[in-house]
């Protein structure tokens, strides 16, 4: 269509081209690649730009205000020069948890999608054209997997799976069990199944996703009770598959067969995020994680007894409501105590909803900031004390994009550091062993090991 014409009511015109833009976790962005893939088997294509595209879908995360203040924003943003504006689809955890009072508050929104029923998409454009309102936030119970077509070929070398949905923990500050819904694992079939498709479409490593990844249970296909170690363990067997990962797990999900694996299957990356968020048990209590910071630091010591150079990740929450001063250095001394190799590190934001919201005590904004600097310094020296280790180390790197230079190649190590290497021959997609050279805070450079001449 030519966007000169004159403003079209985008609640009358069947999209011709999509964006699809994902905010939040690596389960939005797995949505947000298989509705991609959905609206591709309907005959719609992909625009690269959000205002060139007829129909743009915003995938959303709510889990603090910030990320849910950018969508708004970014809704705002769609209106293109001549004042016509795309067909706008907000789905994802902010659709969730929201609903029609999107509509309400932006008035532009045609379609809201929850992440449990976006397999709808199609019929809620439907709908959007024949006038009628457009909102599904169902968590049906046959799952969106049952509808979705099959995965189609990948242009990059590492995938995203998710095995399981939502979050059964409830930790108080948190909305993703109201966002997600129940846990619910997908099928050991279903899994095995999408990985080779995966795999058959060019993935070469693939991380296994969900809010709480390692509590994923299941039958193998002899009707065997299987957990995470076992599903690895076969997903190991699929023979082009070179690596595995998962993100995020739960402390009091880490089994001993999970533990154990680390040290045993060559193809499960060394490399584990398992956040502790706070590390005084009072705290930890009040955010009911359900474990203290002793058993957590009791997990990462048995999992480093497994796989000893494993690299350790996590999250962490300052400002919880009521945390004192002396509260929050206990969370420095937790991570003096792990060694992390990252970490992910926020204030704490009231979520609507959520018991947290409503406890005595919140923190001040300055309090919060100058915790949350205060950590990241800390995190930061950790990173920076990490990846200056592996210096002088060889290893192998799957190169994922080009760099900012000519020849320039980035792949990720085992331990997920960002490798840069000028090697002009190479193509996205290889494993090739290096030499690491250098180390900054954020990424590692490499020198291609040259073969020796026979
Ligand atoms: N399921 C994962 C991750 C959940 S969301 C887990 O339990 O670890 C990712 C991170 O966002 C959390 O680990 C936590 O650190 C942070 N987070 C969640 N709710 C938050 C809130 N209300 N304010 C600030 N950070 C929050
Ligand atoms: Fe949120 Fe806690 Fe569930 Fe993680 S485990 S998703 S932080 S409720
Ligand atoms: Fe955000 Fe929903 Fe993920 S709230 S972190 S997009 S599960």
């Amino acid at each position: 269509m030519n966007r000169n014409d004159a403003p079209r009511n985008p609640a009358t015109t069947a999209p011709a081209t999509f964006h699809v833009k994902s905010f939040g976790c690596q389960m939005n962005v797995y949505d947000g690649e298989r509705m991609a893939e959905m609206l591709g088997t309907q005959g719609m294509t992909p625009a690269a730009e959000g205002t060139d595209a007829d129909l743009v879908i915003l995938n959303t995360c709510h889990i603090r205000e910030k990320a849910v203040d950018k969508v708004y924003s970014d809704i705002g943003r769609l209106t293109r020069d001549d004042g016509s504006r795309p067909m706008i689809a907000v789905a994802g955890c902010v659709a969730q948890a929201e609903g029609s009072e999107i509509q309400r508050r932006a008035r532009n929104v045609d379609i809201v999608v929850g992440p449990q029923a976006y397999h709808r998409l199609p019929d809620l454009i439907d709908k959007v054209g024949r006038g009628e309102a457009a909102v599904d936030t169902d968590m049906p119970a046959a799952s969106k997997f049952g509808a979705l077509p099959a995965r189609t070929k990948q242009a990059r070398p590492t995938a995203f799976l998710t095995i399981m949905e939502g979050c059964d923990k409830f930790c108080t500050y948190c909305v993703v069990p109201y966002t997600r819904g129940a846990e619910i694992s997908r099928s050991w079939s279903a899994i095995v199944d999408e990985a080779k498709a995966l795999v058959d479409g060019g993935a070469r490593e693939i991380t296994l996703l969900g809010q709480n990844v390692n509590a994923w249970t299941g039958d193998d296909d002899k009707g065997r009770a299987q957990r995470m170690d076992g599903l690895v363990r076969e997903l190991a067997k699929i023979p082009d598959l070179r690596r595995i990962r998962y993100t995020t797990s739960h402390p009091n999900d880490m089994s001993d067969g999970l533990i154990a694996a680390h040290g045993e299957i060559d193809k499960l990356m060394p490399f584990l995020h398992l956040p502790v968020q706070a590390g005084n048990d009072r705290i930890l209590k009040a955010m009911n994680r359900s474990h203290s910071a002793d058993s957590y630091l009791r997990i990462i010591e048995r999992v480093r007894q497994a796989r000893p150079d494993i690299a350790i990740s996590g999250d962490f929450i300052v400002g919880f409501p009521g945390e004192t001063d002396a509260e929050f250095e206990d969370t420095l001394r937790i991570v003096e105590q792990v060694r992390y190799a990252q970490c992910y590190s926020f204030k704490y934001s009231p979520r609507p909803g959520t018991p947290a919201a409503d406890m005595d005590h919140q923190i001040a904004a300055e309090v919060m900031d100058e915790r949350l600097a205060r950590l990241q310094a800390l995190l930061n020296r950790q990173q920076a004390a990490f990846n200056a280790a592996t210096v002088g180390r060889t290893t192998q790197i799957l190169l994922e994009r080009k760099g900012r230079h000519p020849g320039q190649l980035i792949g990720k190590s085992p331990w997920l550091q960002s490798v840069v290497v000028t090697a002009p021959e190479l193509s996205i997609g290889d494993f090739v062993d290096v030499d690491i050279i250098s180390a900054g805070p954020n990424s590692l450079a490499g020198e291609t090991v040259r073969r020796k001449a026979a």
